[in-house]
């Protein structure tokens, strides 16, 4: 065994925690515009842009935790690479909530998870806590953070200032507006779309100009009071895929239990699958299949005869939610892998005609170059375990790519202790098929985050470049690549 891996190992047996719960050991520490010092490698010339990512900054208060790993107050982290340096800045989203709890310093507001202190009766009627922690949107005139359970706020995309809620013109403060926006390549059109919680639920639609400004929107019935938290552009068609869970409405309602808590997996109900035409609005086919749950999708197409092809990390049940739940103990013991498979649907009959595993290691966060949105992709890039990983208390420690034509995997593994997030994929402005990848690593026997770029089709030849943040970054959930100018 090497050193840095007794190290390690000493470290781990010492605080009974994997390294990577010192990310979240104590909420974020905000900086303003920094220059990021080169440790190794160069900055490729051609990328020139920002990477932007959320995720929840602040897990605690006064010693309080929050019950659930979704309840975190979003912070987001912008890196700016220029001609002549690169920066980065770190800011939580200034929600009205944060602000009145940053006042009283203590947590008052009821989440996702997380319940509001106080009698009962002082929770009913009190919408949840807008903790704009998920992704984020850019737009040419603004950074929209966006949180699936509210309308996203607006932020001034140099200064990361908050400037309040945003409406994208079209949005009322009963819609909500989910974190998976997908952007059409060729025409800048955005969808995206909310799950409406009332005496029905519905999914409400939305298509929006390249400025953010919704255009259209249509509401389709869904069968329950489930939870669905990304979607799919596919050529012509937008799919959605309705997992078997109901929320159950009246504990919610009297304030006993969480969001998180009131929702019961019904394997029984099977997994609704929902096809929307996505110039008309028009529901095309809805059909049912197993039950089975996904947060993410990689990307769809229609393939060469009409049918949609998409890439989805499947869980056999709900028990990410609870794994998602014990991450802020920094020791999660509830087994919930998720698998990379492919699901190929004839949009026509409502039948799905294969549903296969692709890939044998747990893994998630799931993304493809910006430029093939919609259509068939060059390659999917995720993060997953490593085969020697406990992957029960762990925290994913590989990026890897897979080829779409051969489903050839190349790995890049991270050293003991060090832990990528989501990458980020950057054209290459210069070559249309060439790219990088954008990760946060988190290494925990330095206590540092930097900032690490790969070739996108050169990923085990390492990093060429990594640069230091000057705090470290806690581990987020979604980012996004914008060019600049
Ligand atoms: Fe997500």
């Amino acid at each position: 065994m090497q050193t840095q891996d007794c190290d390690t190992q000493r470290d781990r047996f010492a605080q009974g925690k994997p390294l990577w719960a010192r990310a979240i050991a104590t909420p974020a520490t905000e900086f303003g515009p920094t220059s990021l010092p080169l440790l190794s490698g160069q900055v490729p010339t051609g990328l020139r842009g920002t990477l932007y990512r959320n995720g929840p900054g602040r897990l605690s208060r006064q010693g309080q935790t929050v019950d659930h790993w979704f309840d975190g107050d979003g912070g987001i982290l912008a890196v700016r690479f220029g001609p002549e340096e690169t920066t980065a800045s770190y800011r939580y989203v200034q929600t009205q909530e944060l602000q009145t709890e940053e006042a009283k310093d203590q947590f008052l507001y009821s989440g996702y998870g997380q319940m509001a202190p106080g009698p009962l009766w002082k929770r009913w009627g009190v919408p949840p806590k807008n903790v704009a922690n998920t992704s984020v949107l850019a737009l040419p005139d603004k950074l929209l953070a966006l949180w699936e359970g509210g309308n996203p706020h607006a932020l001034d995309s140099i200064t990361l200032e908050t400037h309040g809620l945003e409406t994208l013109s079209g949005l009322t403060a009963k819609l909500t507006y989910s974190a998976h926006p997908k952007r059409d390549p060729q025409t800048g059109t955005i969808y995206n779309f909310g799950v409406i919680f009332g005496p029905k639920t519905y999914l409400q639609i939305y298509c929006s100009h390249a400025s953010g400004d919704i255009d259209r929107q249509a509401s389709i019935l869904l069968p329950g009071l489930s939870l669905v938290h990304d979607f799919v552009l596919a050529g012509r068609y937008l799919v959605f895929i309705v997992p078997p869970l109901r929320l159950q409405m009246l504990p919610v309602m009297l304030g006993t239990k969480s969001l998180s808590d009131a929702l019961q997996w019904q394997p029984h109900q099977g997994t609704q699958i929902i096809v929307i035409d996505r110039d008309t609005f028009e529901e095309v086919t809805r059909f049912e299949t197993d039950p089975w749950f996904q947060w993410h999708f990689g990307n769809g197409y229609e393939d060469t005869v009409g049918h949609i092809v998409l890439d989805y990390v499947r869980y056999p049940d709900f028990q990410t939610n609870q794994w998602l739940k014990e991450v802020v103990t920094g020791y999660p013991q509830t087994p919930a892998l998720g698998m990379l498979w492919q699901l190929h649907i004839n949009p026509q009959t409502g039948q799905v005609l294969q549903n296969e595993q692709r890939f044998s290691l747990g893994c998630e966060f799931p993304v493809v170059s910006p430029l093939e949105t919609g259509q068939e992709t060059t390659a999917l890039y995720l993060t997953h375990h490593s085969h020697s990983q406990q992957p029960v208390e762990e925290m994913f420690d590989c990026i890897a790519r897979i080829d779409s034509q051969t489903s050839g995997v190349v790995s890049m593994a991270f050293p003991s202790g060090c832990y990528p997030m989501e990458a980020i994929y950057a054209p290459d402005p210069t070559s249309s098929d060439q790219g990088w990848l954008l990760t946060v690593v988190f290494d925990g026997n330095q206590d540092q985050s930097t900032v690490q770029i790969f070739s996108a089709d050169q990923l085990d030849a390492g990093p060429i470049a990594v640069l230091g943040l000057p705090e470290i970054i806690p581990f987020g959930f979604h980012g996004t690549w914008q060019a600049a100018e």
